[in-house]
């Protein structure tokens, strides 16, 4: 079967790809230098699949370690997760973002080329569409960036186009919405070191008791309840979506995919399904809007379903549960070496 690398494999999206990939019939080897990702996934990716997982630990930003890795065994392609994704982050640190995101896609560009593999999965945002007032977003909308990690998502997605110009890169850009939940073993799911950015996970430790309550950033958008619009998308659904990536470009059918389900739900119906999942009230309070927060992002997830056949399964109980289910199983712990 073909192998793939999978840069930022230990990773949440990674990981979730890994176990739909080896499910899919495909070889896989991670790359990961666990500097956003805890070792622990490892093992618990053996567990999952059943098998020792291949992993070579490292950094995309390292030549050698990619051309050492591309030249040990023959690879069919890559999905390239490895990025730093923090959005106020990359407005404090820009240039950190440039040099890891940018830095580390030409160096792995560079190191697939000259090993001869020219199929790569790379892993967009639907935050490349700026500030959108159309509505669903169709992959066709003017194109532009609101933070530095949005600048360079758009900038890599230009460089592997400009790529395939000179060689035969066969390019996947997948635009993900606003992913969710976890695997539902509990045996992966999202682990954001420190205090959460992001809603899901943010509410998810206001259920552990860990957080006391969640801040509803803004109840002034034009959205029936005030609150934001994303598309929330389960992290399974996003995983599969990377097989069916791959499956086209080894047909050979590239393709740049808006991954979400096409339905807005805002923070308060978030915060409703969640507290639905665990039974008890979760306390809020509205808090000001957050400083470059969007009112509305989601999909039209058409071309997706039409180049693919993608569609996204799972909806919003599933996303919360999973997620509920998984951050109590991070809490007992897994009862192995993990
Ligand atoms: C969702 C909604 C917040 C936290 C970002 C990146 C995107 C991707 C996902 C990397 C917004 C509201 C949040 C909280 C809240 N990252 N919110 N209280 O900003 O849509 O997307 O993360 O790939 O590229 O841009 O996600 O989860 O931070 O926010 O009210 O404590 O929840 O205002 O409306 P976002 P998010």
């Amino acid at each position: 079967m073909p192998r793939i690398l999978l840069t930022g494999g230990a990773g949440y999206i990674g990981s979730h790809t890994y176990v739909a990939l080896k499910a899919a019939g495909y070889d896989v080897t991670i790359l990961d230098n666990f500097d956003n990702a805890d070792r622990g996934v490892i093992d618990r990716l053996a567990r999952l699949t059943g098998e020792a997982v291949d992993l070579v630990e490292g950094s995309v930003l390292d030549r050698q370690v990619l051309d050492d890795l591309l030249g040990a065994k023959t690879y069919d392609g890559a999905v390239h997760f490895a990025a730093k994704k923090a959005v106020g982050e990359s407005v404090a640190k820009p240039l950190d973002y440039f040099q890891y995101n940018i830095g580390g896609l030409i160096t792995l560009t560079q190191a697939m080329r000259d090993a001869g593999v020219f199929r790569i999965v790379f892993s967009s945002t639907a935050t490349v569409y700026g500030e959108p007032e159309v509505f669903p977003l169709t992959e066709d909308l003017p194109l532009s960036y609101t933070s530095p990690y949005a600048f360079t998502k758009l900038t890599s997605e230009q460089i592997l186009a400009q790529a395939a110009q000179a060689d035969p890169w066969i390019v996947g850009v997948l635009r993900y919405f606003n992913p969710v939940g976890a695997h539902p073993s509990g045996l992966i799911g999202e682990d954001p070191m420190g205090i959460p950015d992001n809603l899901m996970p943010f509410i998810a430790k206001v259920a552990m008791g860990e957080m006391e309550k969640l801040r509803v950033f803004g109840d002034d958008y034009d959205t029936p309840d005030g609150t934001a619009w994303r598309d929330y998308i389960h992290v399974m659904d996003l995983a599969r979506a990377h097989v069916q990536s791959l499956d086209a470009l080894m047909k050979g059918r590239a393709h740049t995919l808006n991954i979400g389900t096409g339905n807005p739900v805002s923070v308060l119906q978030m915060h409703a399904a969640y507290q639905a999942a665990v039974g008890r009230d979760l306390p809020y309070e509205i808090a000001p809007r957050r400083a470059g927060d969007v009112p509305k992002l989601y999909a039209d997830p058409s071309r997706a379903r039409a180049e693919l056949g993608f569609e996204a399964e799972h909806g919003l109980e599933e996303m919360c549960e999973s997620s509920w289910n998984w951050v109590q199983a991070q809490k007992r712990g897994w009862g192995f070496n993990s």
